[in-house]
C-alpha cells in the first residue's frame, strides 16, 4: 500500500466535502466459487483501498464526520488461521498502516451503527455491488438488503466521485505501471498471432504475464477473432489467415490500479489490402482523438470527433455515403462503432462504474443522449487535470445488427448496404491506449506498444 500520510490526507480531504454523520466503508470478503473455503482470487473494494488502502477480507472503514474519528473494524486471526494461512498483522497494527489509531471487531459494529440510528443520525454509504455488502448494510441498517443501492448517499457518491477523478502522482505512477504490463501482454499475443494457434494458447499466457508482474489483469481478457463481439469473453477458435485478432486486456498492479489496452493484429502479421483499408480508418480516430485531448475539450467532442473520422472514411471507401455531419448526427455510424470512445480509468478499469456512470459522466446540464451507440458513451463531461480516460475507437461488422438494420432499411440513405459484405472478414478492429490529462494537454501512458501497420508487422516477424 501507499504511505499512511495518502490514505489520512484523503480521509482530511473527504472530512471537508461531508461535514455530518458516519461514512461506512464495507470491505469485500472472501466469495466462494463451489465451496465456502474454496474461494475466488480476492479483489478488495476500490473505495475501501482508497481511503484505508488494507487489502484483506472482512475489515470495515468507519469515518466520524461530527468527532472526525476513524475506526477499523474487523476480527484479529486465532491460532487455527495461523496454522491454516500463517501468521497475520493484528487489525490495530494495519490500522495503523493508514493512519488510524482505533479499532474494534467486528461484533462492535452492530452496536455502533444501533447507536448511531437510536440518535437519528445520518449513516452515508455507497452502492454495493455484491451480495453480501448489501446483507451485511441490510442488517445493520435495518433496511430491506435489496434495496440499498437506491438508499446509498448521494452526497457520499459525489465526494468521492470528486476525489477519484483526480489522480495523484502516486496514482499516474501505478498506471503507468500496469500499462507497461500490458505492453508485454500486447507484444506477446502479437507475436503468437500466427495460423494455426488456439485463442486460448494466447490467452493463457497474457494472462499469465499479468499475474506474474502485477495483480492479474484488470479485467477478463477479450481475445478473439470474432472482435466484432464487443466484449468477446470466449476463446475457443483457431486463428486462420485472413482474420484480425482483437486483443483488449489489462493489468491491475499489486496496488490494484488498471490499464485497459487493445490491439487488433492480423493473423500471421501482414495486413491485407481490405484490413489495411479499415485498420487506418481506426487508427487515425484513435490518433488523432489523442492528439487533441486537453483539459477543457469534453470526452463526448472527442467521442463525435472520432465518429466523423470513421464515417469520412468510411464514406471514402463507399461503405457510407451523403452528408457526414448529418449520417453522425442521425447515429448511422453506429452500425460500424456502437460504443463510447472511452471511460475513466484508476482503480477500476471502469473507474467507479459502480458508484453509477451518470455521476460521473453527466451531470444536470448534460444529460445521457438516448440515441443507440451514443447513448453508450459513459462520459460526456469536460476533460480536467488528473483525468486518466481510455481512447479506443473502433469499427466492426456485426452480421446480426448490419443484417437487421439492411432488412429494415435503417439509414439507406448514409449507408452502402452492398458494399459491406466483402468487408465482413474483418470482423472487428479496435484500438485502445490509456491516456492522462496533465495542464496544458495529455500524456499516454506507458510504453509505447506497437500501433501503426509498420509496427505491427515487424514486430509480429
Ligand atoms: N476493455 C473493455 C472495456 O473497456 O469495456
Ligand atoms: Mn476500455
Amino acid at each position: 500500500m501507499f504511505k499512511s500520510e495518502v490514505y489520512t490526507k484523503r480521509r482530511e480531504e473527504l472530512r471537508k466535502k461531508l461535514k455530518s454523520g458516519i461514512a461506512l466503508f464495507i470491505g469485500n470478503t472472501e466469495s466462494p466459487m463451489n465451496y465456502p473455503d474454496n474461494t475466488y482470487h480476492f479483489r478488495q473494494d476500490s473505495d475501501f483501498l482508497y481511503f484505508f488502502g488494507l487489502d484483506l477480507p472482512a475489515l470495515t472503514g468507519m469515518m466520524d464526520f461530527d468527532s472526525g474519528k476513524d475506526r477499523i473494524f474487523g476480527n484479529d486471526i486465532d491460532m487455527d488461521d495461523i496454522i491454516w494461512m500463517g501468521p497475520q498483522l493484528t487489525v490495530r497494527e494495519l490500522a495503523q498502516k493508514c493512519g488510524i489509531s482505533e479499532t474494534a471487531p467486528v461484533s462492535k459494529l452492530g452496536d455502533t451503527i444501533k447507536d448511531a440510528l437510536s440518535k437519528k443520525r445520518k449513516i452515508h454509504f455507497l452502492p454495493p455491488y455484491r451480495g453480501e455488502t448489501k446483507m451485511t448494510l441490510g442488517v445493520l441498517l435495518k433496511e430491506n438488503p435489496c434495496q440499498m443501492k437506491t438508499l446509498a448517499s448521494v452526497d457520499l457518491i459525489k465526494a468521492v466521485i470528486s476525489m477519484r477523478s483526480i489522480k495523484e502522482k502516486v496514482e499516474i505512477d501505478e498506471i503507468e505501471k500496469a500499462a507497461d504490463i500490458a505492453y508485454e501482454m500486447h507484444v506477446t499475443a502479437m507475436k503468437m498471432c500466427k495460423h494455426g494457434v488456439k485463442e486460448q494458447d494466447i490467452f493463457g499466457m497474457i494472462e499469465g504475464i499479468a499475474l506474474a508482474k502485477g495483480g492479474g489483469t484488470s479485467f477478463p481478457i477479450i481475445l478473439s477473432i470474432n472482435g466484432q463481439t464487443l466484449h468477446n469473453h470466449s476463446h475457443g477458435n483457431i486463428l486462420t489467415k485472413g482474420r484480425m485478432m482483437v486483443t483488449d486486456a489489462g493489468a491491475e498492479t499489486s496496488l490494484h490500479y488498471a490499464s485497459d489496452i487493445t490491439r487488433t493484429t492480423p493473423v500471421g502479421g501482414k495486413f491485407n489490402e481490405k484490413q489495411k483499408d479499415i485498420y487506418e480508418i481506426v487508427l487515425k480516430a484513435n490518433t488523432d482523438a489523442i492528439k487533441a485531448t486537453k483539459p477543457g475539450i469534453s470526452n463526448r467532442d472527442l467521442h463525435f470527433m472520432a465518429c466523423k473520422i470513421i464515417a469520412t472514411e468510411m464514406k471514402s471507401l463507399g461503405l457510407m455515403k451523403g452528408d457526414v455531419d448529418e449520417a453522425v448526427a442521425a447515429g448511422a455510424h453506429a452500425l460500424f462503432m456502437p460504443h463510447g470512445l472511452g471511460h475513466m480509468m484508476g482503480l477500476d478499469v471502469h473507474d467507479m462504474e459502480g458508484l453509477g456512470e451518470n455521476y460521473i459522466g453527466y451531470n444536470d446540464k448534460v444529460k445521457r443522449s438516448e440515441q443507440f451507440g451514443t447513448a453508450f458513451l459513459r462520459f460526456a463531461l469536460p476533460y480536467k487535470p488528473g483525468h486518466v480516460f481510455t481512447v479506443e475507437p473502433g469499427c466492426y461488422f456485426i452480421p446480426e445488427l448490419i443484417g437487421k438494420w439492411k432488412a429494415e432499411g435503417k439509414f439507406k440513405e448514409y449507408i452502402n448496404y452492398n458494399k459491406i459484405d466483402s468487408y465482413m472478414s474483418i470482423g472487428g478492429i479496435r484500438i485502445e491506449d490509456n491516456v492522462l490529462i496533465t495542464d496544458k494537454g495529455h500524456k499516454v501512458l506507458g510504453k509505447p506498444i506497437p500501433k501503426t501497420i509498420k509496427e505491427v508487422e515487424s514486430v509480429c516477424s
